[in-house]
C-alpha cells in the first residue's frame, strides 16, 4: 500500500528507523511492565503509559505514534541510535540519565520498594544482610539495591534480570530472598502471587503524595518521557500537552482507570 513501504529514495528520517516531523512518533518502553505498559490476551498494548501517550499524542497533538518494544537496560542507546523518537517506559527521571537524554516535566511519582515471600525470614531491611535480592537489569531498582549494598558494606549479593518477571520467578524459586522494584508494579505481583508480601516498614515515601504507600520506601522518584538532546520542539509540545491533560481531567481518569480502579 501507499504507507509502510520506505522507498529506496524516502531518505528523509535517517535510515529510514526513525520518524519525521510529518510520520509517526516511534514509542520506545519495555514491555511487559505491569500496569504502566502489557499485553491482554487477545494482544492489544494496554497500561497507563499508551493512556498516557494517546492523551498527549492523539487527544492533544494530533499525531500518529505507535509503541515500539525495547529491552531496559539499553533503551536509552536504542533511543540515541534513533530505532525510536521518545521514551515511555516508567522511567525514572535520574541526574545520571539526564546526562544522556531530556526529560519531559515529571508525570508519576513511584518508591522503590521490597517485595519478599511471607514467612521466608526477612522482617526488615536489615535481615536482608548476606542474602542474594532480584533486580531488573539497568533500573533505579538495581541502583536501589546497590545502595543497599553499600550500606551493609558490601555484604549483598544482586542478581539482575533482563525484564522484572525474571527477578519474581528468582523470589519463587528462592533463588533470592526479596525484589527491589517500582512499589505499583511490585503490587501488582504482590497481588497475583501467593505468599509475596510487601516488606513492612517506614520510609522514604513517608505518606507523601497522592498513592504514598505505608510499606516501607527507599526512594521517591518521578518518571519522565525520554527525549533526545536535539529534540526541544517535540519535548515542550509534549510538556504543553501533559499540562493539558492534568487540567482537563483526562490524567486523572487515565490514573483512576490504573490505579484506583
Ligand atoms: N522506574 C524504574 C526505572 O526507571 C523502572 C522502570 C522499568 N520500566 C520498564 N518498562 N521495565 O529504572
Amino acid at each position: 500500500g501507499d504507507n509502510g513501504d520506505n522507498g529506496d529514495d524516502e531518505k528523509t528520517s535517517s535510515d529510514g528507523k526513525d520518524d519525521s516531523d510529518t510520520g509517526k512518533i516511534l514509542i520506545g518502553s519495555d514491555i511487559p511492565y505491569k500496569p504502566f505498559e502489557y499485553r491482554t490476551a487477545d494482544g492489544s498494548l494496554e497500561g497507563f503509559d499508551p493512556g498516557i501517550a494517546e492523551a498527549i499524542f492523539k487527544g492533544q497533538l494530533d499525531r500518529e505514534y505507535e509503541f515500539k518494544k525495547a529491552g531496559f537496560d539499553t533503551i536509552i542507546d536504542s533511543l540515541k541510535n534513533k530505532n525510536f523518537r521518545l521514551i515511555m517506559s516508567a522511567m525514572t527521571i535520574t541526574d545520571k540519565r539526564a546526562e544522556k537524554v531530556d526529560f519531559s516535566d515529571p508525570y508519576f511519582t513511584a518508591y522503590q520498594t521490597v517485595a519478599i515471600r511471607k514467612g521466608g525470614g526477612i522482617e526488615k531491611l536489615d535481615d536482608l544482610k548476606g542474602k542474594t535480592v532480584a533486580v531488573q537489569k539497568g533500573t533505579t531498582g538495581e541502583s536501589a539495591a546497590e545502595k543497599v549494598k553499600e550500606d551493609f558494606g558490601g555484604s549483598l549479593t544482586i542478581h539482575s534480570y533482563d525484564q522484572i518477571a525474571g527477578a519474581f520467578n528468582a523470589l519463587r524459586n528462592q533463588q533470592a530472598v526479596a525484589v527491589i522494584n517500582d512499589n505499583t508494579v511490585n503490587a501488582e505481583f504482590v497481588n497475583k502471587m501467593d505468599g509475596v508480601v510487601f516488606l513492612e516498614g517506614e520510609g522514604e515515601a513517608a505518606k507523601q503524595g497522592k498513592n504514598a504507600p505505608d510499606y516501607l520506601t527507599l526512594t521517591i522518584e518521578e518518571y519522565g518521557i525520554a527525549f533526545r538532546k536535539d529534540d526541544d520542539d517535540l519535548r515542550k509540545q509534549v510538556n504543553e500537552a501533559i499540562k493539558a491533560i492534568k487540567d482537563d481531567g483526562t490524567y486523572d481518569k487515565i490514573y483512576d482507570k490504573y490505579f484506583e480502579g
